[in-house]
This record gives structure tokens, sequence and C-alpha cells, in this order.
């Protein structure tokens, strides 16, 4: 807080405190030499003012709210930018950076603090672990069951939708339709492969796209050129020399996306020739992936699932676009 903004503060709660002192003092004062009880000759509907002295109770708590306010004021912080005698604080001052916070999660651990925490995880996985093993895995082997066989259970994709729910929602949406840049998992258009092993590989191990950017290489002519060829393989209407350009520049995009811009699954490329696409379809969407690239973090969950929920996860993804009601 600058100084400025302290003393505002302190002025106006100071003059406050000490206005409505001065206020109790002077209603205590008899300023008018009437008799206590003595009639004040005003009337208002029947009721009649007497010269009664303010009661008892009521100014001893008003003077005592006074000594309230002072001896918290000189106590504890609240009075601009003064910190209290007593240098209390809410919160622990000592955290500023990350390696204070490290330090700070250091000393947690050692003194058992977050004891409690990972006793829960355990308690958790006590009660609920077989639960999941039992239906992740053939019975009672280390044989994962698979995927289909899974998808086919419906208590099991039960508990596979809860597990979305709580770990990939707020990334693919409640409804795993995904958003700009966080694919559609109900589709048919997949990134890396919809076969139940290249879901597992994907949720296991993450995924990281790389669209490069061809700002440099191909500069904003070249970019224009591209990118309306690229339109054109999913039907859009474009200037016909600009794609003709285009399809000459292509060649250094068939790398990855295929000749055909059918794309392919080994490096994550999408399909341009659909209707699917994962950052937009206007012309400037498009134009912003092909200037300045893209990259898509999927995260791996291998360690923070383990492969048997890992299991259960993929068959409620893969039944997303399996099951018989799709
Ligand atoms: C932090 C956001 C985030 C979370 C959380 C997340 N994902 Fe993803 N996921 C992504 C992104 C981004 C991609 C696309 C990666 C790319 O662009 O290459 C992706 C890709 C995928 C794909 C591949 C889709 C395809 O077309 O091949 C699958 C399957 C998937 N995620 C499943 C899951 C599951 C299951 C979970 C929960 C266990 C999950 N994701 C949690 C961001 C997330
Ligand atoms: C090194 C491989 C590679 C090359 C070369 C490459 N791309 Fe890509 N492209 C990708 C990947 C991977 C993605 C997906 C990125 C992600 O998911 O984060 C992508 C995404 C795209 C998208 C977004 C599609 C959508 O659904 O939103 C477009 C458009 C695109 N590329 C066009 C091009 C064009 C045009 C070129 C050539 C100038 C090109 N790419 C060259 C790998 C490549």
């Amino acid at each position: 807080m600058t100084t400025f903004w302290s003393l505002w503060i302190i002025i106006i709660t100071v003059g406050t405190l000490v206005g409505c002192a001065a206020l109790l003092i002077w209603c205590l004062k008899d300023k008018m030499g009437v008799e206590e009880s003595a009639d004040m000759g005003h009337e208002y509907d029947g009721i009649r003012e007497l010269n009664n002295p303010l009661p008892k109770w009521w100014t001893y708590l008003f003077v005592g709210t006074f000594f309230f306010a002072a001896t918290y004021l000189t106590l504890y912080p609240g009075l601009g930018n003064f910190k209290g005698v007593l240098g209390w604080t809410s919160s622990d001052q000592t955290v500023r950076s990350l390696e204070e916070s490290k330090a700070s999660v250091a000393a947690a651990q050692s003194n058992k603090q977050l004891d409690q925490y990972a006793k829960e995880l355990d308690d958790a996985d006590t009660y609920f672990g077989e639960a999941f093993k039992s239906l992740a895995y053939v019975n009672g082997s280390t044989e994962l069951r698979p995927i289909p066989e899974i998808a086919a259970d419906s208590e099991a994709v039960k508990v596979g939708q809860r597990l979305f729910l709580q770990n990939c929602s707020q990334c693919h949406g409640s409804d795993a339709r995904g958003q700009k840049g966080f694919p559609n998992l109900t589709d048919d258009a997949w990134l890396y492969g919809g076969e139940p092993a290249a879901i597992v590989t994907t949720i296991m191990h993450g995924r990281i796209g790389q669209m490069p950017s061809w700002k440099d290489a191909l500069g904003e002519q070249g970019v224009e050129e591209v990118v309306s060829y690229t339109l054109s393989l999913s039907g859009r209407s474009v200037n016909a020399r600009d794609a003709e350009a285009g399809k000459a520049r292509f060649v250094v995009c068939a790398a990855c996306h295929g000749t055909d811009g059918k794309g392919n699954p080994a490096v994550g490329a999408p399909d341009l020739t659909d209707q699917d696409w994962l950052f937009g379809s206007s012309r400037a969407d498009v134009t912003e992936t092909v200037m300045n690239g893209r990259s898509g973090v999927m995260p791996a969950w291998k360690d923070i699932l383990g492969e048997d929920k890992v299991q259960l996860v993929a068959a409620y993804v893969w039944s997303l676009s399996n099951s018989d009601n799709k």
C-alpha cells in the first residue's frame, strides 16, 4: 500500500472512532439545564419525550467497543501499513517464489504434515482399488481385459465414465465432445488412431502435437496459397490460381499430412480433407494454424491413474464411437 492510501485509511478509521466518541460524550452532557425525567414538551403520535439519560447498559457497551477497537487496532494489522504490535499475519508470508514453495512443501513432508493426505489416498485405494482391479483385469490375474469386452460391461463403462468426468472433462468436456484445440472423442476422426491400443497408448503416455510454424519458410503469400489449397481439400471454394500455387507448395506438408492430405496417426497429423477441424475451420483459423503452428498437449496418465484405471477410461472413450447406439 502506498503511504497515501495508508494515511487515508488511518485518518478515516481513527477519525470515525474519535467522531463517535465525541458524539457520545456530547450526548451524555445535559445541555438544557432541564431536570432529569422532565417533560420536554414534544409529542409524537401520543408518545411524549422526557429528558431521560442514555441507558447505562447501552452507554457501557458503546464505551466497551471503543476500548475493543483501540486494543484490536494496536495489536493486529488493520490501520494502513501499520503491522500491529503482535506482528500477526493471515498467511505464511515466507512463500514468495517457486523455491520457497518447494522448501515449504519439503518442510511439511519432513514434519509429516502431509501424511494425512497420503493416508487418505492410501485408504481410498484400499477401499476402491480392488473394485477397479476386478473390472480391469481378467479374474484375479494381471492380464488386462480387452477393451471391447470392458466396453460391453455396463458397470465397467460407468466406472470409466466417472474416471473420465473426474480427470478428463475439464479439457475434453463432460460429454467428451471437446472444444477448440481439444479433440472430440465421440466421432470417428482420430489424430492418433481410434483402435483400442492407440487410445490406451495416448492416455498412458500422453501426446504432444507438433505442427510447425510456416511463417518464415513460406512467407505471407506462400501461406495464403497453401491455405487456399488446404481448404480446397475439404471441398471449400477458393481462389483457383492460389490453390494451384498452393498445391505445389503442399509437398512440404505431405511429409506429415500425406500427399493426399489424409493425415498420419503416427505423428498425430490430422486429416485435412474432412469437415473436422481441431483448431477451427474459418480461413482466419487455418491461416493462424499454418502461420504460427500448433502444439496441443495431452498429459500422460500412467503415473496418476495406473494401467487398470487407464484401461477402464480407455474403454469408456472407445465405447463412445463404437457402441451400437452411437
Ligand atoms: C489438460 C488438458 C487435457 C486433459 C486433462 C486430458 N486431455 Fe486428452 N487431449 C488433450 C489434447 C490437447 C489432446 C490433443 C493433442 C494434440 O493436439 O496432439 C488430447 C488428445 C486425446 C486423445 C487422442 C484423440 C485423437 O484424436 O487421437 C485421447 C484419446 C484423449 N486425449 C483422452 C483423454 C483422456 C481419457 C483423458 C483423461 C484421463 C484426457 N484425455 C485428459 C488434452 C487433455
Ligand atoms: C512435422 C509434421 C507436419 C508438417 C510438415 C505439417 N504439419 Fe500440419 N499438423 C501437424 C500436426 C501434428 C498437427 C496437429 C497439431 C496438434 O494437434 O497440436 C497439424 C495440424 C494442422 C492443421 C490443423 C487441422 C485442424 O484440424 O485444425 C492444419 C490446417 C495443418 N496442419 C496444415 C498444414 C499445412 C498447410 C502444412 C504445410 C505448409 C503442414 N500442416 C505441415 C503436423 C505437420
